[in-house]
């Protein structure tokens, strides 16, 4: 295994088992899941971006594992929330500078972990490409399929009565196709981004398409649920 990976490697083990010792998420084992999976899925990214457009990959892999590691505390207020970029950093940067990292390679890191929430750092530093791509790539899996079935589950899309439905629809479609239009801190970053969201657009297009289907009768009260109903 090349020096390269075998950090890359250790980082993804550090990242498990310090979220693992969280005493928040001990008593919230779908939010560790959660968290760890989310991290791993946005160094995928940061991998695939990075190899696409000639960039640092063990640097881009290593903010996006630990962007997040300041999750094992729960967040008490939306000041809390807001910090968590700038609180993984003071997780990070001890851990990068013991992998043996050069200090402005880290800083780099850190100041990108930084400001993937709020743009704000708490330190001097210089929002390169890299830097920028942390935030980006945590954007482009937040942005999957999973964010559209979160998304109608918590407005309750399923319990909604049809027209309540096409109404939402005609909220949401108008946003996520502006969402689609945004430029991302490298080529790559905005053809996976626009990808994600064409996706997006696709899923309530097609939803859409289905409710409003000519000829298509629509009861507003739906039936209580029947276990034998057929899906
Ligand atoms: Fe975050
Ligand atoms: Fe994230």
């Amino acid at each position: 295994m090349s020096a390269k990976s075998e950090r890359i490697e250790k980082t993804r083990k550090y990242l498990r088992e310090y979220l693992s010792k969280s005493p928040y998420f001990s008593k919230n084992p779908g939010q560790f899941s959660y968290r760890y999976q989310h991290s791993l899925r946005v160094a995928a990214v940061g991998a695939q971006i990075a190899r696409a457009d000639g960039l640092d990959e063990e640097a881009l892999v290593l903010g996006c594992l630990l962007h997040d590691i300041s999750y094992g505390r729960e967040f008490l207020t939306q000041e809390d929330w807001l910090n968590h970029g700038r609180e993984s950093v003071r997780i990070a940067r001890p851990w990068l500078l013991g992998l043996g990292l050069s200090p402005e390679k880290t800083e780099e890191i850190c100041y990108g972990i930084a400001i993937h929430v709020d743009d704000e750092a708490d330190f001097p530093g210089e929002k390169t490409v890299l830097a920028s791509l942390i935030g980006d790539c945590d954007d482009i899996d937040r942005f999957d399929i999973y964010r559209v079935y979160e998304l109608l589950e918590v407005n309750g899309f399923s319990r909604k009565a049809i027209g309540d439905q096409i109404a939402w629809l005609d909220i949401i479609l108008p946003a996520v196709r502006e969402y689609r239009e945004a430029t991302l801190s490298s080529p790559a970053a905005t053809a996976l981004w626009r990808e994600r969201l064409d996706f997006q657009i696709a899923v309530y297009e097609n939803l859409y398409r289905q409710l409003t289907l000519p000829g298509t009768e629509w009861p507003d009260e739906r039936p209580e649920s029947d276990e034998n109903e057929e899906i």
